[in-house]
């Protein structure tokens, strides 16, 4: 089993960066495979709301010039997803936004029900307004959210400041072994017939 982990920090060897690797090595020692795909410093363009990716059914965006398509297709092979940000004015950094929005809108299904979490990384303040919003594009596809022993958060400022942060290092470990225990109890759950009973979708009467 695979994990996929999304560093949105345009910074490559930032605090994002350092968090994730956290996560990535207690994933790796709990015998699941583990990716960090940093999302780059070239502009993440947002969704443009032009409808391409919901008529052709091909969990693709039309726009085929940065990271998007390739992370779908990633994130679509995955077993799980982490996706972590730097703090940007007390919420996720304007690229992961971007890249999330037309991620989960183009390619959404590809991802539903696998467990996925959020990491916000900060100086000081937003991190856990960051989780919040990252998470909510795993809520709404049906994916068990992974939590640690504390919220999914680690401060720093400099590269690798993180480091120093002792809790926020522990809180990372802590969700990569959280993650790779949800996804064994998952499979032993399919492999021991465990049903999942998915309801038709219903629509309310004021919004269609
Ligand atoms: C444009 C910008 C806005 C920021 N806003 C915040 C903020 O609201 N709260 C905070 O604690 N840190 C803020 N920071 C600091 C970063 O969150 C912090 O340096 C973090 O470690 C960056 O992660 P990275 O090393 O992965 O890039 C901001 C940094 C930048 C560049």
């Amino acid at each position: 089993m695979k994990v996929l982990l999304i560093n949105g920090s345009p910074r490559h060897k930032g605090n994002t960066q350092r968090a994730l690797e956290e996560v990535a090595a207690a994933l790796q020692a709990d015998d699941i495979e583990a990716e960090i795909a940093w999302i780059g410093n070239k502009p993440i363009r947002g969704c443009t709301a032009c409808g391409w990716c919901g008529k052709t059914g091909e969990n693709r965006c039309t726009f085929d010039d940065d990271r998007c398509n390739e992370l779908i297709q990633k994130a679509g092979e995955a077993d799980g997803l982490i996706v972590g940000s730097p703090v940007y004015f007390a919420g996720a950094n304007g690229s992961v936004i971007s890249l999330l929005d037309r991620m989960f809108y183009a390619g959404g299904a590809l991802m539903r029900y696998k467990p996925a979490a959020g990491v916000g990384i900060a100086r000081r303040g937003g991190t856990i307004e960051t989780v919040d919003q990252i998470q909510k594009y795993f809520q709404i596809y049906g994916m068990p959210v992974v939590s640690s022993a504390y919220w999914n958060i680690a401060y720093g400022r400099d590269p690798k400041e993180v480091e120093c942060d002792g809790e926020g290092m522990h809180t990372m470990r802590q969700l990569g072994h959280n993650m790779a225990w949800l996804l064994k109890c998952i499979e032993a759950g399919r492999e021991a017939g465990v049903e999942h009973t998915i309801e038709d979708k219903v629509s309310t009467n004021f919004i269609r």
